[in-house]
């Protein structure tokens, strides 16, 4: 029941968020990509996002290019994380994915080189996308950041 509490709190906030475009002064997690951002979405291989962070808590437009932090398993074709991962090499028709679960998902259709045959596969991207103070990075990469007045 408590943990049902919470996930509710946190979808309720995450949407509040989301439709009012403010950042919260104490969001359960602070550094978690789909509770502390806002408009997260796709443009080419990179994911830009509005973010709440820093000092005095406002809010920072980022763009992160997906390439410096996802790459795909060789052996299942599969997006993974990877440290200069370079997917856009590998992968098209991605696209954010909003599954039953919550958080964001990337879907792609990736093959390695020589493969003829595409597998689409997810990846979740709160696992290795954080929000430091407005800021996103993944694995040691991080994005183009821009304070909104
Ligand atoms: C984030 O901001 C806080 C307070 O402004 C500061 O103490 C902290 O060092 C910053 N963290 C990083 C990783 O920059
Ligand atoms: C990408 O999407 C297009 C349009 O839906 C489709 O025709 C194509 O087969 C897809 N490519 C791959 C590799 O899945
Ligand atoms: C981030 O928040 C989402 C949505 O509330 C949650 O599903 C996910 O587990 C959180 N991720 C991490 C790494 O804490």
């Amino acid at each position: 029941m408590v943990y049902f509490h919470s996930v509710k709190v946190g979808l309720f906030m995450a949407w509040l968020a989301a439709f009012l475009c403010v950042c919260l002064a104490a969001p359960l997690d602070q550094d978690n990509l789909s509770e502390t951002c806002s408009d997260i979405h796709l443009s080419g291989f990179s994911l830009e996002a509005t973010c709440c962070g820093g000092s005095s808590n406002q809010e920072f437009k980022n763009e992160l290019d997906l390439n410096l932090c996802i790459g795909i398993d060789y052996n299942k074709d599969a997006l993974q994380w990877g440290i200069y991962g370079k997917l856009s090499l590998y992968c098209t028709n991605c696209t954010l994915e909003k599954t039953p679960e919550p958080g964001n998902f990337l879907e792609c259709a990736c093959r390695s080189l020589g493969n003829t045959v595409s597998s689409v596969s997810t990846l979740r991207l709160d696992d290795g996308i954080k929000n430091i103070n407005g800021s996103l990075t993944c694995m040691g990469g991080g994005a183009v950041v821009h304070p909104l007045k």
